[in-house]
């Protein structure tokens, strides 16, 4: 019941501020918080709730189709043939195969606010999208239907990430990545907004009289009012090869270009002689030509030193500066780049050295250009778990992409990341080699339909999913074969996985032994199990929110209980 009420409260503030930005008529909108209140299920809410929301104001409009209504209750069921444990470490993740709307639901339950970054790349393009698709929308994957099923997953989304530093990213193709990202802003709001970068897919192509598409985009959003602080991606350092009496603090240093040059506007304030060690150097070498631009002839870009008096000063105390003899035996001055500290300048205009914690460059919004972005990379990456990977499953994505985002947006070694389309469930890669790198201690949590296809009888989570995490964190197949190339040149990544699977029972006390008090087993939330069972009912009917509660009903299943 408290989620059914937060889901309306959010649902009503959305409504009013509606009002306040005249997007909606208050008699309208008094009427569908009057319905909303007296909606009896979160999916109710959200169905209301969209009626004040059809005509966006940022000119997105979309016919909705709405979640099918059911009187049944979605819940976990652990699935204890595909988990399994690493006795070393306590990290468990979980793998929830089933439609990721019921999936949502359930995580409410323990992690409202609590995750950190989502990963989302939802099917788009001629991708399926699997039973509810063929439920709700005869498995036509129209642009209304996109949008339609990513509303309410978005605004289940949002509920469950941290409001402090909870990011989200969304990958989505150049045809459909305005609409989504329209629906990002009224989920997000535009203040919520980082980028919309474009990633490569695939270097070349085939030679076509029309365009090659070569990207699609990642979307990202904070959680709205946060600012992300992003971090430096790794910078490569094997030009940094020098090193000298600082490197304990500094690092290593590379040299950097001549300090004069001559190719950018001529500065007559960076134009003067320097002494050092008993010679006077000019920039360009030149004493006649530089009495020249002094006296006023000089060019547009002429010579200069790229550091002003104060910076040298300070740099060549500090030694910053090598002195060394050019071809023509003449001095010529060069500065030094350390990995580790650079020259700055305080707010009163005074020079000091800033030591970085690690060097580093800044990400851009085209660092998912570079190949290892591209689904080439992530096609490659799957070849090694499964033979003719491209059969199983198209186009995964690179595990760099999102070990990229998540490196970039969270600081957190103990992060919780979540993926609600995880497919082939690279983002669970992803999260586990970056534990690797940085011994951290981050969970994924992934979700995914058990589409069935030609390739995989048995659908997509149970052919592909769980046989890939299986692999590459015990080293095994569930089988226990080591038949794979993976395993060659990969140590297995360890830590345990628990999978569970969205079941259904009735809300009502019906047949024997198949009550939610009967089917529902609290240790799939993260509790350990119930000690009576007052508290037992108590927790399942405050939480699955359809639950049809009346005392009769309670003290049968008590004491059926008691009989067993
Ligand atoms: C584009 S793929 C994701 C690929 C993934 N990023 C990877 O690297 O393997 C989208 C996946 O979401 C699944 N899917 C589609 N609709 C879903 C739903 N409503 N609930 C859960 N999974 C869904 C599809 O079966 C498909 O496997």
């Amino acid at each position: 019941m408290e989620e059914l009420e937060k889901m309306k409260k959010s649902l009503i503030d959305e409504i009013e501020r509606r009002i306040e930005d005249k997007i909606i008529e208050n008699t309208n909108a008094q009427l569908i918080i009057k319905l909303i209140n007296s909606a009896e299920s979160i999916n109710e809410a959200i169905m209301i709730g969209e009626l004040g929301t059809t005509y966006k104001r940022t000119g997105l409009h979309f016919d909705k189709r709405f979640e099918k209504l059911t009187n049944t209750i979605k819940y976990l069921k652990k699935n204890e043939e595909l988990s399994f444990k690493d006795n070393n470490t306590d990290i468990k993740h979980k793998l929830i195969i089933g439609d990721n709307y019921d999936a949502l639901l359930n995580l409410l339950i323990t992690h409202r606010n609590k995750i950190d970054v989502i990963y989302i790349d939802p099917p788009y393009s001629k991708d399926k999208m699997g039973g509810f698709a063929e439920m709700n929308y005869e498995n036509s994957l129209t642009r209304d239907n996109l949008l339609s099923m990513l509303y309410p997953r978005l605004l289940l989304a949002k509920e469950l990430l941290n409001k402090e530093n909870g990011v989200i990213f969304c990958s989505i193709d150049d045809r459909n990545q305005a609409y989504v990202k329209c629906l990002f802003d009224e989920i997000f709001g535009e203040i919520g907004f980082l980028f919309a970068a474009p990633r490569i897919t695939k270097k070349g192509g085939k030679s076509t009289t029309t365009i090659q598409k070569n990207h699609d985009y990642v979307l990202a959003y904070a959680m709205p009012g946060n600012e992300i602080i992003f971090s430096l991606d790794e910078l490569d350092d094997s030009s940094y090869n020098l090193e000298d009496e600082y490197v304990e603090e500094r690092g290593k240093y590379k040299l950097n270009q001549c300090l004069d040059y001559d190719s950018l506007s001529y500065s007559k304030s960076l134009d003067y002689p320097i002494e050092i060690e008993g010679n006077i150097i000019y920039p360009g070498g030149d004493y006649d030509k530089y009495k020249a631009r002094q006296a006023g002839d000089y060019k547009k870009s002429d010579w200069a030193w790229r550091w002003g008096k104060d910076k040298f000063k300070f740099g060549l105390e500090n030694n910053f500066v090598v002195v060394k003899n050019g071809k023509n035996g003449k001095p010529r001055i060069y500065t030094k780049t350390y990995l580790n500290c650079s020259i700055e300048k305080n707010d009163n205009g005074e020079f000091y050295i800033k030591y970085n914690d690690k060097a580093g460059k800044y990400y851009t919004t085209l660092s998912f250009m570079e190949n290892d972005c591209s689904n080439d990379f992530g096609k490659k990456e799957l070849d090694k778990i499964f033979k003719n990977s491209n059969d199983l499953f198209k186009n995964p994505k690179p595990v760099n992409l999102i070990s990229k985002l998540i490196k970039m947006s969270c600081t957190k070694k103990d992060a919780i990341i979540l993926d609600f389309f995880a497919g082939s469930g690279t983002t669970a890669q992803a999260v586990l080699e970056l534990n690797r790198e940085d011994k951290g201690k981050r969970q994924f949590i992934l979700c995914t339909n058990n589409e069935v296809t030609s390739m995989n009888p048995n659908g997509i989570a149970y052919d592909v999913t769980s046989k890939r995490l299986k692999r590459i964190m015990t080293g095994k197949c569930y089988d226990g074969n080591e038949n794979f190339d993976w395993i060659r040149n990969n140590e297995p990544y360890g830590d345990g996985l628990n999978v569970y699977e969205i079941e259904t029972v009735a809300n009502f006390e019906s047949t024997i032994g198949k009550t939610p008090f009967d089917v529902i087993d609290e240790t799939s939330y993260e509790l350990p199990k119930f000690s009576n069972i007052k508290d037992k009912i108590e927790w399942i009917c405050s939480n699955f929110e359809i639950t049809e509660r009346n005392i009769e009903s309670d003290n049968e299943w008590k004491n059926r209980m008691e009989e067993k």
